[in-house]
């Protein structure tokens, strides 16, 4: 049965969770809504855009569920506060899992949650409100991914991890296994955590080398 849908957000994530809802899941999107400088055209993607602090009165709760497409910008703070904005207004807050992802069957999945393809999720795992996995990841068994996270693509979460609330993970980083991070870190593309990290750290991988010689000297 097909359901409706209202993004929060004008953005290109916004753009990305219209075409993985129509392709992908009964969610039809019906409209759009923004804060602010954000509603300046009345319509996105064409279908109508309206001021968030009306939403309700044009597209309401009982008939609309709602996500909130807004990335990580202030450390995943912005989602946070808009998703509790939009659950204080009466709306249901739809999670997608890619069927493209493979799991088990019994992830506990929160609310506002994005699940891109080719995520591998092992049992027992648990992922909070709000937490967005790009395309990619491996989140091993027994491990939690606390509310409003962004793991970008191709991160590899160990088994029995914890990863606090709002972190932000970059592509290709690993957290082996039973490591707890902390709330509001953010971990670089890259990076090797092995030893549990506590509030608000910021960890970064070595960048590449650049060698003194130009690539036509290479590859001969
Ligand atoms: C760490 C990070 C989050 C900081 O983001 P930001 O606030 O936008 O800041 P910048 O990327 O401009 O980096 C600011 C400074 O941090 C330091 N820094 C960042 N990454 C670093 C690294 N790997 N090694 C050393 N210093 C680093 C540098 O001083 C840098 O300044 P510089 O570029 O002039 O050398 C960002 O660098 C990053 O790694 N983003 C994740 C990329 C990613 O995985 N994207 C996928 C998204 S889907």
């Amino acid at each position: 049965m097909t359901k409706q849908a209202v993004i929060f957000g004008t953005g290109s994530l916004a753009e990305v969770i219209d075409f993985y809802l129509a392709h992908d899941s009964p969610y039809r999107v019906a409209a759009f809504t923004a804060t602010g400088d954000f509603v300046g055209q009345p319509q996105f993607l064409g279908r109508p855009l309206v001021a968030f602090e009306e939403v309700e009165t044009r597209f309401p709760p009982d008939t609309y569920e709602m996500f909130v497409a807004v990335g990580y910008r202030h450390l995943n703070r912005l989602r946070e506060q808009y998703c509790s904005a939009a659950r204080t207004k009466g709306y249901k807050l739809l999670t997608y899992l890619s069927s493209k992802a493979t799991h088990w069957g019994d992830t506990m999945l929160g609310d506002n949650v994005f699940i891109f393809e080719d995520n591998t999720i092992q049992p027992f795992v648990k992922i909070g409100n709000g937490a967005i996995l790009w395309s990619g990841n491996h989140i091993g068994h027994h491990s939690s991914i606390g509310p409003s996270c962004f793991i970008s693509s191709h991160v590899v979460v160990s088994g029995h991890c914890t990863v606090g609330d709002r972190c932000f993970i970059g592509v290709n980083a690993t957290i082996t296994d039973s490591v707890v991070v902390g709330n509001d870190n953010i971990i670089g593309p890259g990076a090797l955590i092995q030893k549990s990290t506590s509030d608000g750290e910021v960890h970064v991988a070595e960048r590449a080398k650049k060698l003194p010689k130009d690539s036509s000297k290479f590859l001969r």
